[in-house]
C-alpha cells in the first residue's frame, strides 16, 4: 500500500473504445470536462487480437480534440513498424505487449528515441518476470486485468498479485513507473487495483456506459483513493 506524498499520481483514463465512434471528438471534450486525467486509446490489428479498431488517422483527430495525454495501447503484431506513425499522430505514451516484441529492450528504446513515453504491457497469462529486466527501461507498465479485445468484460483479480510485485520491484529501486490497470475497472474493482500499488486506471464501460461521465469519474477516483490510503 502507499500514500503519502511518496504515492504515485492517481489517473484515470477513460477507453474511447466503449465511446459513441460516431461522435468521438464530442465525446473526448465530455469526458476531459467530466474530469479525465489522461484518454486510452486501444488499437487493435484483427490478429493479435480478434477485433479491428482504429489508427493514426484516428489518434490525430483525438489528437485535436484535446490537451489531455493520450495514451495509445498498441494491440497489434510487429509494432515496431508503425510506433513512429502513432508518435507523429500525438500519442504520448506508446504501450507495446510484451507478447508482440521478441526484441522489447529494443522497441522501448526505440519509442524513447521518438519522444514518447514507453509502457510495456502484459496479457493475464503473461508472467511478471518478464517486465523485471526491462522495469529501468520505461515510463509505465500496463496490467492487463481482462484479456484484450473488447470491453466490458469481467475483471481477472489474479492479475493482483503480479501488480504488487511491480510496486513492491519500482519501491525497492527507486524507480518512478506507473503501474496502470485495464479492463473490468469498474467502481467495485478500482479498490483492489488501487490497494495492490496500481495508479493508473483505464475504464471503458465504467464511463461511457454512464449517463453522467462526471459522477462516474468521481466514483472511480473516490473509491481508488479510499483504498491507498
Ligand atoms: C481491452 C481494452 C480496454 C477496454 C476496457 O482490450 O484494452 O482498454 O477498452 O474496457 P472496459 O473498461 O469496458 O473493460
Ligand atoms: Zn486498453
Amino acid at each position: 500500500m502507499t500514500s503519502g506524498s511518496d504515492a504515485p499520481t492517481l489517473r484515470i483514463a477513460p477507453s474511447i473504445l466503449a465511446s459513441d465512434f460516431a461522435r468521438l471528438g464530442e465525446e473526448v471534450r465530455a469526458v476531459e470536462a467530466a474530469g479525465a486525467d489522461w484518454i486510452h486509446i486501444d488499437v487493435m490489428d484483427g490478429h493479435f487480437v480478434p477485433n479491428l479498431t482504429l489508427g493514426p488517422p484516428i489518434v490525430e483527430s483525438v489528437r485535436r480534440s484535446t490537451s489531455l495525454p493520450l495514451d495509445v495501447h498498441l494491440m497489434i503484431e510487429s509494432p515496431e513498424t508503425s510506433i513512429a506513425d502513432y508518435v507523429g499522430a500525438g500519442a504520448d505514451t506508446v504501450g507495446v505487449h510484451a507478447e508482440t516484441c521478441p526484441h522489447l529492450h529494443r522497441t522501448l528504446a526505440q519509442i524513447h528515441e521518438l519522444g514518447a513515453r514507453a509502457c510495456a504491457v502484459i496479457n493475464p497469462a503473461t508472467p511478471v518476470q518478464t517486465l523485471e529486466p526491462v522495469l529501468g527501461d520505461l515510463d509505465q507498465v500496463l496490467v492487463m486485468t481482462v484479456n484484450p479485445g473488447f470491453g466490458g468484460q469481467k475483471f481477472i483479480a489474479s492479475a493482483m498479485s503480479k501488480v504488487r510485485q511491480l510496486r513492491e520491484w519500482t519501491l525497492e529501486r527507486g524507480l518512478s513507473v506507473d503501474i496502470e490497470v485495464d479492463g473490468g475497472v469498474t467502481a467495485s474493482t478500482i479498490g483492489v487495483a488501487s490497494e495492490a500499488g496500481a495508479n493508473v486506471f483505464v475504464a471503458g464501460t465504467a464511463i461511457f456506459g454512464e449517463a453522467d461521465y462526471k459522477g462516474a469519474i468521481e466514483s472511480l477516483r473516490s473509491c481508488a483513493e479510499a483504498a491507498r490510503s
